[in-house]
This record gives C-alpha cells, sequence and structure tokens, in this order.
C-alpha cells in the first residue's frame, strides 16, 4: 500500500512538472512546479498593484490555469517591451498583459487562443475639439506606452505628428492632462479606468483597431501551449472566465 500511494505521488509530481513546464527548460522553472508570468501591471484592469499583490484580469485567469496545471503561479512585474524577450530567454514560461496578438509577434513567439477582444481607443481632452483621428493633424503630439500596439499603430501612422513613449500608460494621461499632448492611443479598458480617475478627459467614439488578447509563449513549447489552451478552453465552458472579467469590468 505504502508503495503504491508513493508512487502514485511520484506520478503526479511528474504529470504537474510536465504541465507546468516544457521540455526545454525542465531544469529551470518546470522542475519546481511553478508557473512564472511575465506582466507589465501598469494596465487596469488586467492587470495592477493593489497594495503589494498584482491583481486584476490575466493575474486571476494565470493563477486559474496554474492551479488547472498543478503549478505556483509566480507573476514578474517588467516593463512591456520586455515580456517577450522574457518568454524567448525561458526565464518566463508565459506572457500575460493584455498582450495583442500581432504577426508581427508572431515571429518570436506562440500565441494561446484568444480570450478577450479589444480595441486601441484615443483619449483627448474634453474642451479640445478633437473629435475624430482625422483631427490628428501633422502637428499633433500623441502619447503612448512603449512598445504596445498603440506604439506600433501611431508610428506607423503618417498623418500623426510626433509619437512620445512613456514607461506607463498612465503617465501618458498624465501629460495628457498636464497639455504636454494632443491624445493618448491605448487600448479600450484601461483607456476607461484612468479616463474615469482624470477629470477632463474623453474616450473619443471612433476606435483604432480591434485587437485579440492571447496569452505568449515560448515557440519551442507546444506541451506548455496545449496545457494552457486546454485550460482556458475549461475555464470559458465552465463560466470562470466571464465570472473573472465580470469582476473587474461592468456590464455597460
Ligand atoms: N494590447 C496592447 C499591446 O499588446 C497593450 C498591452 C499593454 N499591456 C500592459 N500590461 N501594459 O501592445
Amino acid at each position: 500500500m505504502k508503495k503504491l500511494v508513493s508512487v502514485t505521488l511520484v506520478l503526479c509530481m511528474m504529470l504537474s512538472l510536465a504541465a507546468c513546464g516544457s521540455s526545454s527548460n525542465v531544469e529551470g522553472t518546470a522542475k519546481k512546479g511553478v508557473l512564472v508570468m511575465a506582466t507589465n501591471a501598469e494596465f487596469p484592469p488586467y492587470e495592477y498593484h493593489e497594495g503589494d499583490d498584482i491583481v486584476g484580469i490575466d493575474a486571476e485567469i494565470a493563477a486559474a490555469i496554474a492551479q488547472r496545471l498543478g503549478c505556483e503561479l509566480k507573476i514578474e512585474d517588467i516593463a512591456f517591451d520586455s515580456i517577450i524577450p522574457a518568454v524567448v530567454s525561458g526565464k518566463a514560461d508565459i506572457g500575460l498583459a493584455g498582450m495583442t496578438v500581432t504577426e508581427d509577434r508572431k515571429k518570436s513567439v506562440d500565441f494561446s487562443d484568444s480570450y478577450a477582444s479589444s480595441s486601441q481607443v484615443v483619449i483627448v481632452k474634453e474642451d479640445s475639439g478633437i473629435t475624430g483621428l482625422g483631427d490628428l493633424g501633422a502637428d499633433s503630439v500623441v502619447g503612448v506606452q512603449t512598445g504596445t500596439t498603440g506604439d506600433i499603430y501611431c508610428s506607423d501612422d503618417d498623418s500623426i505628428g510626433t509619437v512620445e513613449r512613456y514607461n506607463k500608460g498612465m503617465e501618458a494621461v498624465q501629460a495628457l492632462t498636464q497639455g504636454k499632448l494632443d491624445a493618448v492611443v491605448i487600448d479600450s479598458e484601461p483607456a476607461k479606468v484612468f479616463v474615469s480617475e482624470n477629470p477632463g478627459l474623453v474616450i473619443l467614439d471612433e476606435s483604432y483597431t480591434d485587437e485579440q488578447y492571447a496569452a505568449a509563449i515560448r515557440k519551442d513549447n507546444a506541451a506548455l501551449l496545449n496545457n494552457v489552451n486546454q485550460a482556458l478552453a475549461e475555464l470559458k465552458a465552465d463560466g470562470t472566465l466571464d465570472a473573472i472579467v465580470a469582476k473587474y469590468i461592468s456590464a455597460e
């Protein structure tokens, strides 16, 4: 009996190790049964600081995935443009950061199935007179968070004058309130949070692009990709994902 128990224990451990980690990463995080998530916790309601904790939709999704994989979750808060490098180098197992699936990023990492849709929106001052993207002329100065899709689209948009890059979306929004910018381009849900916290700002009706969020996983880690997709499918099917989203985003 004792033997059976220990064999079962060893089997369980092996299974959970396989679930957490990758074949290429057995010596690292996987061995410890830890799922390391890289994020940038400046992005409410997806990830942000609450006291000493990092909370939000992505943090809870990651916790639910880790639980299903039998791993402990460890969250690393880093610059947004360091997340893909962290995943590629194996420092992190998963990048979960309201990260938009793009063809360019797909060259470096694999993406899980999508768990949310979003769009890039434009925040302006209430009295700016700017009513649409067409009003952002050649003299305009637009703020973005470095390395985000907002940054990429604005930098590619010849109708915009100058793109100012900030480490945090919130810093761009503050620069807008101080009159240093004409607009900020950022994801729709953080935009709503930032506008609610900074009086005098509005979000234009016209949105810039539609996007899908997914988890970034190292390319040679098909086992983890499969496990994450399976966990996501379960979270969608049993209502957990909807419940997490509803906790942070009130239905309009
Ligand atoms: N969705 C945008 C992108 O993928 C912005 C994501 C920013 N996320 C963050 N945690 N700061 O580029």
